[in-house]
């Protein structure tokens, strides 16, 4: 049965929430699911924007032909070419031969990749270019690289509705109301946005400034994402976290403990040193293992936080395996601008610290704080006090930097 969700006016949310799906884009955990959000606007003209993943593709179609009733499909607006949003796209066509498909000359030409499609029934519109479609009229603003290159938002006048693609998305099915203003967001989705984000897109944060900057000036009433609630209110709030995140600055004075420990003994410093961290007075303090901890969520607490410790055994004469991992992450989505501090175990011959400190000097306006401190197979006297002293410097570089 459809389940279509007006958003305003003539303007309808007809999405679908996958909650079985256990790997986004095969690599991303999903524990609260996603929806695949996609529109529809009945005006003199319909407007259909977007499609969604093939996992929800029924309850759309549901939705399109209730809302229809009958009224043909006048235009199918693509934003992003991203399979999650285009899987639909043939069984749209099936249905509607009658539709032209306006989008952007990136996207054609992904069309035809994915689907063989190089129709008549196609309007290529550049950046700027207007359609009227009865009382509302479509802006399009190309966005590329947030997060393909072919993306692009539309910008509807006068109500002012911005179709974001997958930008202002997140992780996490929508549950009773699709708004923002109809949940706690804070508290439900912010964690999930900020690892949609900083995962998703975090590497194109030059991109994602350009885009922010087109729009800026722009009076938008609300925001229609691809991914998660709708904004109608205080959408000033959430823009304020994208510029942060795009710009690589830290969201939160405090720290993050990362740690890479076989049989407990980096463990047992990377625990001792956030003890003295938040005795120092570091306002937030977070430890993670890097082993039990999806890389994904280590990212996103990366992005978060002003300062940053690396703690990790030395193994096959190099990083252990999973905070090397970690590290190659970062560097792939073109992390910097972060003060970190680390700590290195070795029984025979410790090389982690150096090793850690090539990857994450080679990152952008990367600053270490004090010297690295190394561990002989297991924390001693000497090296607890060295691991307090450690704190105490991170702790003022904090204070200073707030
Ligand atoms: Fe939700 Fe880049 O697709």
């Amino acid at each position: 049965m459809y389940n279509a969700i007006r958003v305003r006016e003539s303007l309808y949310w007809i999405g679908g929430n996958d909650r079985r799906l256990s790997l986004f884009e095969g690599a991303f955990p999903v524990p609260r699911g996603v929806s695949y959000n996609a529109y529809l606007l009945l005006d003199e003209k319909t407007v259909l924007f977007d499609t969604v993943d093939v996992s929800v593709s029924e309850v759309f179609l549901e939705g399109l032909e209730r809302l229809l009733n009958g009224r043909p499909l006048d235009y199918l607006v693509i934003h992003h070419m991203e399979p999650d949003h285009s899987a639909s796209f043939l069984r749209v066509l099936e249905r509607h031969p009658e539709v032209t498909v306006v989008t952007n000359q990136k996207v054609a030409t992904m069309l035809k990749q994915y689907f063989g499609f190089d129709g008549e029934k196609k309007r290529i519109v550049t950046e700027g270019d207007t359609l009227c479609v009865g009382e509302n009229t479509l802006s399009f603003v190309f966005a590329p690289m947030v997060h393909w290159p072919e993306v692009m938002f539309t910008y509807l006048a006068p109500c002012g509705v911005l179709f974001s693609a997958d930008a202002f998305g997140t992780f996490g099915a929508l549950g009773g109301s699709i708004f923002a203003d109809g949940c706690d967001f804070e508290r439900e989705y912010l964690s999930e946005a900020r690892r949609y984000y900083t995962n998703i897109v975090g590497k194109y944060g030059v991109q994602v400034q350009a885009a922010l900057k087109k729009l800026s000036g722009v009076e938008i009433s609300t925001v229609c994402p691809l991914h998660g609630p709708v904004w109608r209110e205080n959408f000033g709030w959430f823009l304020e976290k994208y510029s942060r995140w795009s710009a690589y600055v830290p969201e939160t004075r405090g720290a993050a403990v990362f740690y890479a420990s076989v049989y407990g003994h980096t463990q047992n410093a990377a625990e001792i040193l956030a003890a003295a961290l938040s005795e120092a007075g570091m306002p937030e303090v977070k430890v993670y293992d890097v082993s039990a901890t999806d890389v994904s969520e280590l990212i996103a607490e990366a992005f978060r936080y002003s300062h940053l410790v690396f703690a990790s055994t030395t193994y096959n004469n190099g990083i252990f395996v999973k905070m090397e991992n970690f590290l190659s992450d970062l560097q792939a989505h073109n992390f910097g601008n972060r003060a970190y501090s680390l700590v290195e175990n070795g029984t025979w011959a410790p090389t982690s610290g150096k090793l850690m400190e090539e990857k994450l000097s080679s990152m952008k306006n990367m600053r270490k704080i004090g010297e690295t401190v190394k561990i002989l197979s297991a924390v001693g006297e000497d090296c607890a006090a060295s691991l307090r002293a450690l704190a105490a410097e991170i702790a003022a570089d904090g204070e200073r930097s707030a």
